[in-house]
């Protein structure tokens, strides 16, 4: 099981980026974390081995990157599987038939495919609620609730959940709070800073930042919870392969960087979307029109690139996903390059239409993922595509006036 290498923790957040996990290679002084590609290990003999055994259960590039991750989240303990799905799926196996758990009924649509098309057929039980309101978070709370499950924000709805209020109330009743922390990263918020058990990313995303790997993350600050997970780790084996692992490990020494330029692009794309649709169209929580846009100034140090907005119409989200050049219409966010999606039919069809309305998941809305291109390129993009349906929309806008 990996453990973050102590002194990493008194460090900042950009140095942990950059050094957390790795030390030169003991053989050869290598700067760079070596990919170990190898599926075993020579044994001295019978029961002597150097700690490594069989590379499902261990491998030392992938724990270069356990250790970083767990480093910057403020963890302990970092398990690297081979998707966010995977991740999340290996959590689930901690808990047994009839666990309750409640969860935000707005996260990514795999994580309710998951649950409800997968796990509840093995006896686990899922409530959702509205993510924004801790009160019905507590009351969903019944006596097999294990633990309360949050994404935030939410994906695509950029809907927040107040961590501190959260983790003070999983704490006083007994249950873990598990994050997925994708959106945000641990360089704006830090989950364990407000009492969650477990944090867990798709890696896919911002820490590997390069759209060239899929992968994902778990970190815990609790050793015997952290025996559990390696436990299932080696047992059901979801772990990625050295090279992605590296991959990720690559990407997170830049994550600093990126996410400040994700969020200064990610700022002003958002107020100049606002200025074109009118910011009751554009969900940002970096803007101040955002319902939680207290919160999120009080639990994240920075909004991050993700903005979603209503365009009204499939017919002219389609128009407009069309005529996007810069943006590439492509499922998946976090990377260096801008892409747009249409959630509805692409990274939340799996979510039921009802589901999906009673959300707010229309099928006018589209989602972007501001990469860190020359922001001018990026505003160049959005008004040659949603110019002429912005004039469409303010000459009905003032015409209802
Ligand atoms: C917020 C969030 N969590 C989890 C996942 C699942 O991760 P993966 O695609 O790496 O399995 C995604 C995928 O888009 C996501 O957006």
């Amino acid at each position: 099981m990996t453990r973050v290498f102590d002194d990493d923790l008194d460090a900042g957040i950009a140095t942990r980026a950059v050094h957390a996990g790795q030390r030169p290679d003991p053989t050869t002084g290598a700067i760079m974390t070596p990919v170990y590609l190898t599926s075993t290990y020579a044994q001295d003999g019978l029961g002597q081995n150097k700690g490594y055994e069989y590379a499902r259960g261990r491998n030392p590039t992938r724990e270069a990157l356990e250790r970083n991750v767990a480093a910057l989240e403020g963890g302990t303990h970092g398990f690297a599987f081979s998707s966010g799905m995977g991740c999340l799926d290996s959590i689930m196996k901690l808990f047994q038939l009839g666990d309750h758990f409640v969860c935000a009924e707005n996260m990514y649509g795999g994580t309710p495919r998951l649950f409800d098309r997968i796990l509840s057929c093995y006896g686990l039980k899922f409530s959702y609620v509205d993510p924004r309101d801790t009160d019905a978070i507590e009351d969903a709370i019944v006596p097999e609730t294990k633990a309360v499950i949050l994404e935030t924000p939410t994906n695509p709805m950029m809907r927040l959940t107040d961590l501190a209020a959260a983790g003070e109330l999983a704490n006083r009743r007994g249950v873990m709070l598990i994050v997925d922390n994708t959106f945000a990263t641990p360089v704006f918020q830090r989950p364990f800073e407000h009492g969650a058990h477990i944090v867990y990313h798709s890696s896919t995303k911002y820490l590997n930042g390069h759209s060239d790997m899929v992968g994902g993350i778990a970190v815990v600050c609790d050793e015997a919870l952290a025996d559990r997970l390696q436990f299932i780790l080696n047992a059901a084996g979801a772990v990625p392969g050295p090279l992605d692992s590296w991959l990720v490990l690559r990407g997170t020494k830049t994550l600093h960087l990126r996410m400040a330029a994700h969020d200064a692009n990610g700022r002003r794309i958002a107020h100049q979307l606002a200025e074109m649709l009118g910011e009751e169209n554009v969900i940002y929580p970096g803007l101040a029109s955002h319902p939680q846009h207290a919160l999120a100034k009080r639990q994240m140090s920075g909004f991050g690139g993700m903005i979603s907005v209503e365009v009204g119409s499939r017919e002219r989200a389609a128009r407009i996903l069309q005529r996007l050049r810069v943006f590439t219409l492509a499922e998946s966010l976090g990377g260096v390059e801008s892409l747009v999606c249409h959630p509805a039919t692409m990274t939340h069809a799996s979510v039921p239409p009802e589901r999906r309305r009673a959300i707010g998941i229309t099928d006018g809305l589209i989602r972007f993922s501001v990469g860190v291109e020359d922001v001018n390129d990026l505003l160049n993009d959005l008004e040659q595509a949603l110019g002429s349906e912005v004039k469409g929309q303010r000459s009905k806008q003032s015409a209802h006036r």
